[in-house]
């Protein structure tokens, strides 16, 4: 547990499902006042926030798309007016498809960019610009992956976006060090989300994935999590520029491991 983070703010995107739901539970665990963005009607978190409100925490919703500049302002003043503050921003939400790269359409394209890399930039401009006119020296983390350093064939939007992420963090962590504004990022590996559902309920399609990891099982969104609370937290509070690969071991080159290298 970490006790400063009782009473702060937290925006999270995506946070309907998944990672970003697991994270709004973790954070309401901590007793922190949680901002759950969802994005489709079927994603109501009503019942996220009655778990968040039995551990202690408070949580509200608001519906919105992280691609639309209108629908992230309205995100960070929701979280100002019914909390008085913002202090921590997730920038979670992403998506992915799979298809040859040689037939990806534009729209495909500017689908996956314009949710997981502009979403997130959009989410950091508007966190920041709220935390420096209030002098806050918040902490905003960015839902990145392992493909911000692994090539990612039939995936090049996902992987491009965040290879994007990578960047787009390290420079913001640069620029606002001086104000105490920490930007950092979480690289997960495979995890057992809905965006890996259909992968994983294929057998054989998600023993090739186990392949791929040194500890040898797929991670569980509340792995992701714990991660998220202590990057947020004053623990870290040194930390700023930084993945962190919460992978099992899957950027540290698998195939060399004894006796396959
Ligand atoms: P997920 O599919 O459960 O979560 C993604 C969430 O983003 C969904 O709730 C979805 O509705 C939301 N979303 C999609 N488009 C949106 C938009 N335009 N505006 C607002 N919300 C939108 O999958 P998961 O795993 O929880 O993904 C969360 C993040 O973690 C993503 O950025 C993903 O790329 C990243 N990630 C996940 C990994 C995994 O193995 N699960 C591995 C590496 C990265």
């Amino acid at each position: 547990m970490y006790p400063d983070l009782q009473g702060k703010t937290v925006v999270i995107t995506g946070a309907g499902t998944g990672l970003g739901q697991a994270m709004a539970l973790r954070f309401g665990q901590e007793k922190a006042n949680v901002v759950i963005n969802y994005f489709k009607e079927e994603e109501n978190p009503d019942d996220t926030i009655k778990e968040i409100e039995r551990s202690g925490g408070k949580a509200i919703k608001i519906q919105g798309d992280v691609s639309k500049e209108e629908d992230i302002k309205q995100m960070i003043q929701k979280a100002v007016s019914e909390f008085g503050s913002l202090d921590i921003m997730v920038n979670n939400a992403g998506i992915e498809n799979e298809v040859p790269s040689d037939e990806l359409t534009l729209e495909d394209w500017n689908r996956v960019i314009s949710t997981n890399l502009t979403g997130m930039f959009l989410g950091c401009r508007e966190a920041i610009d709220y935390m420096l006119d209030h002098g806050i020296k918040g902490s905003v983390i960015n839902m990145s992956s392992v493909h911000q350093q692994i090539p990612w064939p039939h995936f090049v939007h996902y992987a491009a976006s965040k290879g994007g992420a990578k960047l787009l963090t390290e420079t913001l962590a640069l620029e606002y060090a001086p104000k105490g504004i920490r930007v950092n990022a979480i690289g997960p590996g495979a995890i057992d989300t809905p965006i890996n559902a259909e992968k994983f309920a294929d057998e054989k399609l998600k023993e090739g994935v186990v392949e791929l990891i040194p500890m040898g099982y797929i991670g569980k969104p509340e792995e992701v999590a714990a991660c998220a609370v202590w990057l947020s937290s004053s623990e870290a509070s040194y930390v700023t520029g930084l993945t962190l690969y919460v992978d099992g071991g899957m950027t540290k080159y698998p195939g060399f491991q004894a006796g396959k290298g």
